[in-house]
């Protein structure tokens, strides 16, 4: 069975409707006919400043939340990064084939020092990158599911990976990004040319999945949209409606085009209400057995440790590997 390979920041209380859609649901779907390894991203937690109390608390409620999505353990490896340490020993070998200028040309580090400036942002924001190939390059994986912000990244591995495989030998399989073009990237509701984010200035603009249903029905119904009038999916002129559109469309499964249809001649506020109806349908009993599952701690260390254990047996297989090309000796 293929493999596939994807990582989540344990840097919220909830996901949001973004990881949701544009990740999640593709990591349960692919979990059928693939072999599937998923881990929370503790490592890249910390290239930021970050409580450790909180990160300690998050990485469990992310648990929490991969298995009430339907993240199933009995088929896929669920693992902490931080608990399979070839990521870190990989992550070096790697930045020492990466050019400096070519780290620098990351968007997302771009973008996080932007607010402090580059001389306060950590070495290992800068890094991040080259962490998050390792952690792909580890399993050899045919597909990665992430949204559109995560392309870069998925851009640089494979290039990682050839130079690795062209300088040495073939080492590394060259991952392909998963990424459904309806779901890429959700926009965030008060700002919907904005990709919904965990740093958005705004929480009325984000779904948290783990918010009481009625305060995600209310953040839907009061989502910006525009002076217009018509229910017409066009990202350029009408992006908030476009948006309400896509998270119709991708929960209900029915194609946007049935939705103009359906809502013709109807006004915003049926639309923002039917979502909200559906948003709720969905929330609701994610929340209800994410709680469930949060009290049985035991049950989730269970599950890391499984987890663990099956993904440290191919890490250590390919790092041994990697070691052996670039020259180390092995150790006795
Ligand atoms: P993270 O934790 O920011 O997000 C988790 C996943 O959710 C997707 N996503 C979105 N998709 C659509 N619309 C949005 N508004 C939206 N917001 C977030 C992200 O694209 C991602 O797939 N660097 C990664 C974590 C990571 C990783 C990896 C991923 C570390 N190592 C190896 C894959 C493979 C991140 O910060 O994702």
């Amino acid at each position: 069975r293929p493999r596939v390979l994807s990582g989540i920041q344990p840097t919220a209380d909830s996901f949001h409707l973004g990881n949701f859609l544009g990740a999640l649901r593709q990591w349960v779907d692919l979990q059928r006919e693939h072999q599937p390894f998923f881990f929370i991203a503790d490592q890249h937690a910390i290239t930021v400043e970050h409580d450790p109390k909180l990160l300690r608390e998050r990485t469990l409620r992310c648990v929490a939340q991969l298995l009430a999505a339907g993240v199933d353990p009995a088929r896929s490896a669920v693992f902490v990064q931080s608990h399979v340490p070839e990521h870190s020993q990989l992550s070096w070998v790697l930045q020492c084939l990466t050019g400096f200028g070519e780290a620098r040309r990351m968007t997302q580090f771009k973008d996080k020092s932007a607010k402090g400036g580059e001389g306060a942002a950590s070495v290992g924001l800068f890094t991040y990158p080259i962490l998050q190939a390792a952690d792909i390059l580890l399993y050899r994986p045919h597909y990665v599911p992430v949204g559109e912000d995560q392309r870069q990244h998925l851009e640089l591995t494979r290039d990682l990976a050839q130079r690795f495989n062209h300088r040495f030998k073939k080492t590394f399989r060259l991952p392909e990004p998963y990424i459904l073009k309806a779901t890429a990237k959700i926009g965030d509701l008060q700002e919907p040319t904005a990709k919904m984010s965990k740093s958005a200035s705004s929480p009325s603009g984000i779904v948290e999945m783990l918010d009481p249903p009625a305060a995600s029905a209310k953040k839907i119904r009061s989502a910006v949209t525009d002076s217009d009038t018509e229910i017409r999916y066009d990202p350029e002129t009408k992006p908030g409606v476009s948006n309400l559109l896509t998270i119709h469309s991708a929960l209900t499964g029915t194609a946007i085009g049935d939705l103009e249809e359906q809502y013709a001649g109807r006004g915003y506020g049926d639309l923002k209400k039917e979502l909200a109806d559906i948003v709720v349908d969905l929330v609701t009993p994610f929340r209800d057995r994410t709680l469930e599952l949060l009290d049985d701690q035991q049950h989730l260390t269970d599950v890391l440790a499984q987890g663990a254990e099956q993904a440290r047996a191919v890490a250590q297989a390919t790092l041994a590997d990697v070691y052996r090309r670039v020259g180390f000796v092995a150790a006795a």
